[in-house]
């Protein structure tokens, strides 16, 4: 980690703020408004689509016969809520799914594509209506940059070969004159390349230094300029597994890193997703907040051999993950998503920016209906997820400068559990607009918020704020919406110092002119 990395301190004595004395938390930070920091790849705020229950079929893909209004066979109220969410970048087709992946099965007619099964999701018959073709002109109709997560675990080196020549070659090879008989002229551009995914268990139950070899041997064909190829992470906190990654990377420009937030840290029992009891709210933000240790450990390993952070940590799978939506598949990974959803978001929108300078990208799982979505769908119905509102109030920062916030945070303390109960971001666009973000994760008390801001003092605020009367309020697929992003007005300037006054269980995002 290079020393323009940002950290908080925790300075001075920290104040235990549960208890019937106090009512109100009292932070005081400064954001260094002239620092160089690194800058927030765009690529931070990305997403991850896998061919897993209805994250493909039926919540972006109805294809173009569906009464469902669709956009050549895209879904039209999704892609219009993706657009807006200027969405940087979407990795698929797995995931799991992507080492069983055969992509050829997806190009050509789509009458006549094989169907096959999705061992790892259910055993569901995967038809392959949505393939090379179908991806590439999704990311192109919102916007954003494309991340194929090739197959080392069933495939070839020369299959994924096969797969980019006929993706991206402006040849006449005759690969590229297959994508022009299924109707595409012009070479796509495939931005990144994962490697193989979780080869440690789904991929293949390696061993790092066996995927290492693999994984070299694999970027030795597949690297092309201007491409990233990322080779198949660790999970959590196996820095063994990136140190071995790193000691044998070849051309490798990255690495992934996988971490999911279960409130209870069980995988037999993750946890609810609603009518969860205070408890497992503390625990949900102590265990997602863990991340930044996980991020800091793994950097450690890559400055070893790469100091000067060229190569990227791509947190490639994050989020929550509940148990399931009782009386669905368990298989499709659906689960409701509330105001603690935002929170986990933004909380790890901060961890992200703190360390910019290795993390390149991050890809939050999954985009629709599977575990922290952006969108619910069930059949023509939407509903935009508490995540969605919290991505969107985010969009500033992407592109932007990091700053670095010091300050005294006081804790939020239930039972044994304690953690900071704010969490401060900042970061300066291109024309000089600095962008603050603010996370109070107590369920009961308001934050007072002292912040010095170096020559930005007297210049007009605008900000948005997220909350909800309950823990668990969400934005039912039936159309009752609890948590929308409303216009906020507690932010004024009080003797050279921008006084921010947060509600509980809450986000606010700022922009100072
Ligand atoms: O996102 C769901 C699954 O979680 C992915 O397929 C896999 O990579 C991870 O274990």
């Amino acid at each position: 980690m290079r020393r323009t990395a940002i950290h908080v301190a925790f300075l001075s004595a920290l104040i235990a703020t549960s208890g019937p004395a106090r009512s109100e938390i009292r932070v005081a930070a400064a954001v260094n408004t002239q620092a160089k920091g690194p800058r927030i790849r765009p690529e931070i705020y990305g997403q991850f689509a896998e061919h897993l229950g209805t994250g493909i079929d039926g919540g972006i893909w109805v294809g173009p016969d569906s009464a469902i209004p669709n956009i050549r066979g895209y879904r039209r109220d999704v892609v219009e809520a993706l657009q807006l969410l200027k969405v940087p970048v979407v990795r698929w087709p797995g995931g799991c799914f992507a080492d069983i992946y055969r992509w050829r099965d997806g190009i050509g007619p789509r009458a006549s594509r094989p169907v096959m099964l999705n061992k790892w999701w259910g055993n569901t018959e995967e038809k392959n209506q949505f393939g090379t073709h179908e991806f590439f002109d999704f990311a192109e109709l919102i916007g954003a940059k494309t991340y194929l997560n090739i197959n080392v675990g069933t495939g070839t080196a020369g299959e994924a070969r096969d797969w980019i020549e006929y993706v991206s070659s402006p040849t006449n090879s005759t690969l590229a004159q297959l994508r022009r008989a299924n109707g595409r002229e012009k070479p796509w551009k495939v931005d990144y390349v994962g490697i193989g995914n979780e080869m440690w268990g789904c991929g293949g139950n390696l061993k790092a230094a066996e995927f290492s070899a693999q994984a070299r041997l694999y970027a030795n064909f597949l690297k092309e300029p201007g491409m990233v190829l990322i080779g198949g992470g660790a999970t959590g906190d196996d820095y063994s597994w990136t140190e071995e990654m790193m000691k044998g990377r070849g051309q490798l420009d990255a690495v992934s890193l996988h971490y999911y937030t279960l409130p209870t840290g069980d995988w037999a029992k993750k946890g609810a997703a609603i009518g969860f009891d205070e408890g497992e709210w503390a625990a949900t933000f102590v265990r997602t907040r863990k991340l930044e240790d996980m991020i800091r450990g793994h950097d450690q390993k890559m400055d070893a051999v790469d100091p000067d952070e060229k190569l990227g940590l791509m947190v490639a799978e994050w989020g929550t993950w509940y148990d399931a939506t009782p009386g669905t598949n368990a298989a499709f990974l659906q689960q409701e998503n509330t105001l603690r959803d935002a929170l986990v978001a933004a909380t790890n929108f901060h961890i992200f920016h703190r360390n910019a300078g290795r993390v390149h990208m991050a890809n939050i799982a999954q985009m629709v209906n599977v575990l922290q979505a952006m969108i619910l769908t069930e059949g023509p119905k939407m509903a935009l997820t508490p995540t969605y509102h919290a991505f969107r109030m985010y969009q500033p920062f992407q592109g932007a400068t990091a700053l670095p916030v010091v300050g005294s945070f006081p804790e939020y303390v239930f039972g044994k559990i304690r953690l900071p109960a704010v969490d401060i971001t900042a970061a300066k666009d291109a024309s000089g607009l600095l962008h603050i973000g603010l996370v109070n994760v107590h369920p009961k008390e308001s934050a007072e918020v002292e912040l010095t801001l170096p020559s930005y003092v007297g210049r007009s605020i605008e900000g948005q704020v997220l909350t909800a009367r309950r823990l668990d309020s969400r934005n039912t697929i039936s159309g009752v919406a609890e948590v929308t992003p409303v216009s906020f007005s507690k932010a004024r300037w009080t003797a050279g110092k921008l006084r921010v006054s947060m509600p509980a269980k809450s986000i606010v995002r700022l922009t100072v002119r």
